[in-house]
């Protein structure tokens, strides 16, 4: 069964939850940082600012993003990150995660960083939205301390045998719900809008805000984040 977002279980924890970690997974191009958009305009913070971690601020001015959303660089120093970010105000995105949460960079001071954040979330009520292509990538003690939601979009099968092993299971099972729903749905509902979402056991159709630019896609398009 497919919900729209409002009537999802997600949805319902999402927004009686004060703090959490949403990770949004897949092969490239699949939809995730459409999806994170998506969660954020259905509603699920409610009054909430959402801080888009390392994207330009050019770039958040150049393109139509709500007034609610502004770019920051993750701080040189980490006791100044509540500086920048507002306890129980804020959603902070991480759109590929990998550049500061890293598996292979895992000593880093940006991961360093993000990882003590993590711990701190539910202390400072902030959610988290990470997009990532494959867990593998990803410092897997980000996502342990914390109430983790994890949103799965189509990936390829060669991606899925570099998943960590407690992944492989929940992306077969979604990739099988995936593939069922773009051709049950097929014309209704656009492909990349499917996520599953393994945490509630649901299929979600993630449509795309009205506020969505084609290059909302390629935030860092023609640099590589600091
Ligand atoms: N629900 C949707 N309906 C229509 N088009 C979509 C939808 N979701 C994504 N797209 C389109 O698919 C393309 C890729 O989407 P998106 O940038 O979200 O993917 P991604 O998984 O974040 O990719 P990457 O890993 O390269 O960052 C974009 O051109 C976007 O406009
Ligand atoms: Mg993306």
């Amino acid at each position: 069964m497919s919900k729209p977002i409002q009537e999802s279980e997600l949805f319902r924890r999402l927004s009686t939850a004060k703090h959490g970690v949403i990770v949004v997974i897949g092969t490239g191009q699949w939809g995730k940082t459409a999806t994170v958009h998506s969660l954020i305009q259905s509603g699920a913070f409610p009054d909430r600012n959402v801080v888009l971690v390392n994207y330009s601020k050019t770039f958040v001015a150049q393109h139509s993003y709500p007034d609610s959303y502004r770019a920051l660089t993750w701080p040189e120093d980490i006791s100044e990150i509540m500086e920048v970010i507002r306890p129980s105000r804020d959603v902070v995105v991480v759109d590929d995660a990998i550049f500061v949460a890293g598996a292979r960079d895992s000593g880093t001071r940006e991961n360093k960083g993000l990882q003590k954040m993590m711990t701190i979330a539910s202390h400072n009520e902030l959610f988290f939205l990470l997009t990532i292509q494959n867990t593998s990538m990803l410092d897997i003690s980000m996502f342990q301390s914390q109430d983790v939601y994890m949103i799965h979009k189509h990936m390829d099968l060669v991606a899925i045998q570099n998943e960590r092993d407690n992944q492989v299971i929940a992306q077969t099972i979604a990739n099988i719900y995936l593939e069922r729903h773009m051709s049950k749905y097929k014309g209704k509902v656009h492909p990349k809008s499917w996520g599953y979402c393994s945490t509630t056991k649901e299929m979600i159709a993630f449509d795309l805000p009205p506020w969505w630019e084609p290059a909302m896609s390629k935030p860092f398009y023609g640099r590589v984040p600091v």
